[in-house]
């Protein structure tokens, strides 16, 4: 089944039971500092969790982009990405357990959707500790939903020596509890589905569904989100018990498209092999080939006359598999992420995307790929995602621009870095990993290169320059650490430096109404504990008077002293009221509005829609200092950003 059809599939199956379709957006969090990236389909639905109603309903279904840090390192084996699409599907205080388990199998066993074998499916689930019992419930269910297909399922016991029958793994909150994604907020045990790749049936003996086989592929997770994780590590129950359900996608194409008649799927067939990557991989396996060929010496010749990026158990392929792969992985991570408006940068986001680009590029040259390469890759995956995600089209000279500069960039830092590496060679000096480390901290230059341009080939020796280097590294990110400030926060934070951001940027945006006019709406959103950052639309660079003015009538409503009320009420009274509300028809037929008055003329200085949380008072804001404005810079074509911090200096 194409991957396309598998998402539509997808999307309808819920739709049919009566879940709304929200919009995949950006892969970078809107207002959340807890993370980098979006990593789950649920994060952009933090604020709904604990009761919040979300403008499309109770109940939410999508295809979501993702992008997990994590494993950048594992990136290289058979099934981790770092950029990878979620499908997920939501209840908000609707429907609980009963209801998602029986969809989730229906959605994967039914022959009108994904017709998977059910007899190859393996379930785990929450087995309890201190902070929440054995999930009895869902193991019930699960029983009942598998009875369905005449199958009996069993709770497995590892003590036992019949587990035979066995489908359900009761498993610890290492494996069984999703959440939260910052330190605090909502959480909850979970429920993991497993498609079972070998021949015939599994020996419980030999492989388990949490083991590092890979015999088990994962289909998703459906969590209970019943939870909130308070700051002092404990849990609490949320008012509103939710469902947050998330499946790999880039797995489930490999369930669908490369399983045999009989429901195995050889070990040689990965994600890589499905229609996600085939035109990005068919060039990669062309451009070894020019290159091999066009190369002089003998022992630089790749020989690709049998080459198949499948055969990872062949010594001789294994290093070139796993380039390819990680050229594969990162370069469309990559597109995805200058889409979203990131660039490569020494921090943050940007940090990410440089360290995906360079170790694309390493490991092109390490398969023989000298050419520039990135921007033909980047096209391919624009044309295979642009019916999904037009902005990749729209992006598209961005995109190419931006990767073509790094890969120039990285040229010149591979040659800067090697003339170091040659300085500290002629000094006569011995180089240690820690020197390395000064040279890509500096440079960018990657270990890995400047070992090979030492000709250090002996493999203990280079590992010993590695874990020296490790050790540098790892005692510099403590230092920056520290003072960074960041991951803290959050949608669920309700730290008062937070909230006091939160009521800044209500007034930032009028005071950028009365100053540049009403065109301006918001565009975006980010809070942590040290600024604000807003995207407005406009269309040219703010003037200096223009800055000044907008900083003024921020900092008057702020010694002005205005109340914050928040108002439950319908929409229509909302918009009859004229509140600020982009897209009046994503919102529920109920909704917040907070209210910004002057308590002493009566006068209403800004009403908008929205989750919180805020100050009870402007002057709160004084608390942290006077409202400046650090910074103000195109962030898109007709959106202009500031930067904004409270501050007593
Ligand atoms: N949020 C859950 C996960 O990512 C579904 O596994």
């Amino acid at each position: 089944m194409h991957s396309l059809e598998i998402k539509r599939k997808y999307i309808d199956f819920f739709k049919s039971k009566d879940h709304t379709e929200v919009p995949n957006v950006s892969l970078i969090p809107e207002n959340d500092p807890t993370s980098l990236f979006n990593i789950a389909g649920m994060q952009p639905l933090t604020p709904y969790f604990p009761g919040t109603p979300h403008p499309m309903g109770k109940r939410l279904v999508n295809v979501q982009r993702c992008v997990r840090t994590i494993d950048i390192e594992e990136v290289g084996d058979t099934t981790h990405n770092t950029f990878f699409e979620m499908i997920g599907y939501w209840s908000l205080g609707s429907y609980f357990k009963e209801k998602a388990i029986e969809m989730t199998f229906e959605f994967y066993t039914s022959k009108k959707y994904m017709n998977l074998d059910p007899r190859r499916i393996y379930v785990t689930v929450f087995k309890g500790d201190k902070d929440a019992p054995l999930d009895q419930e869902a193991i019930e269910i699960w029983e009942k939903q598998f009875t369905t297909k005449g199958i009996k399922a069993e709770v497995y016991d590892k003590d036992s020596q019949n587990n035979d029958q066995a489908r359900v793994f009761p498993l610890a909150k290492k494996e069984n509890w999703w959440g939260p994604v910052g330190e605090t907020g909502p959480s909850g045990p979970c429920s993991e589905v497993f498609y079972w790749r070998g021949k015939g049936e599994p020996d419980f003996k030999e492989f388990v569904p949490w083991d590092d086989s890979n015999m088990f592929i994962e289909l998703g997770n459906d969590v209970f989100m019943a939870y909130d994780k308070t700051k002092d590590g404990g849990y609490k129950p949320l008012k509103q018990i939710n469902i947050d359900f998330g499946g790999g996608f880039e797995r489930i194409a490999l369930v669908m498209q490369l399983r045999e008649e009989d429901g195995s799927i050889p070990m040689n067939k990965t994600i890589f092999n499905t229609d996600l990557f085939d035109t990005p991989l068919a060039y990669i396996r062309s451009q070894i080939e020019d290159e091999s060929r066009k190369s002089t010496k003998e022992e630089n010749r790749i020989d690709i006359t049998e080459f198949d990026p499948t055969l990872t158990d062949i010594k001789d392929y294994e290093k070139a598999v796993r380039s390819i792969r990680i050229i594969l992985d990162h370069l469309r991570a990559s597109t995805f992420l200058v889409a979203d408006g990131i660039e490569p940068s020494n921090k943050d986001q940007g940090y990410i995307l440089r360290r995906l680009l360079r170790r694309a590029i390493r490991h092109a040259k390490l398969i023989g790929i000298e050419r520039n390469f990135t921007k033909d890759l980047a096209e391919l995956y624009i044309e295979k995602y642009k019916p999904q995600y037009p902005h990749l089209e729209t992006n598209s000279q961005k995109i190419i621009d931006v990767l073509e500069k790094e890969e120039i960039n990285f040229e010149h830092t591979i040659q800067r870095g090697f003339r170091e590496v040659e300085k500290l060679t002629a000094k006569g000096e011995k180089i240690t990993g820690k020197d390395l480390f000064f040279i890509f901290e500096t440079y960018g230059y990657p270990i890995e290169m400047a070992l090979d341009s030492l000709q250090i080939t002996d493999y203990g020796l280079r590992n010993k320059y590695i874990t020296e280097f490790n050790k540098a590294k790892e005692s510099h990110q403590k230092k920056s650490r520290k003072g960074a400030g960041k991951f803290s926060g959050g949608l669920a934070d309700h730290t008062e430096i937070s909230k006091r951001y939160h009521t800044a940027t209500h007034l930032l945006l009028k005071a950028l109404q009365t100053v540049l006019g009403d065109h301006v709406h918001q565009r975006g959103s980010n809070i942590t504990e040290e600024r604000l950052r807003f995207d407005f639309s406009h269309p040219k660079m703010l003037s200096t008077q223009e800055l000044e003015d907008i900083k003024k009538t921020v900092n008057d409503q702020i010694d002005a002293g205005l109340k914050i009320e928040k108002k439950e009420m319908s929409k229509d009274e909302a918009l009859k009221i004229d509140a600020e509300c982009e897209f009046p028809e994503r919102y529920p037929d109920t909704v917040s509005v907070y209210i910004l008055k002057n308590p002493k003329t009566g006068k209403i200085f800004s009403k908008e829609l929205c989750g919180g949380p805020h100050v009870e008072n402007t002057k709160e804001l004084a608390e942290s200092g006077k409202f400046r404005i650090v910074k103000e810079e195109s962030s898109s074509s007709g959106v202009r950003r500031i930067r904004a911090v409270l501050t007593k200096k």
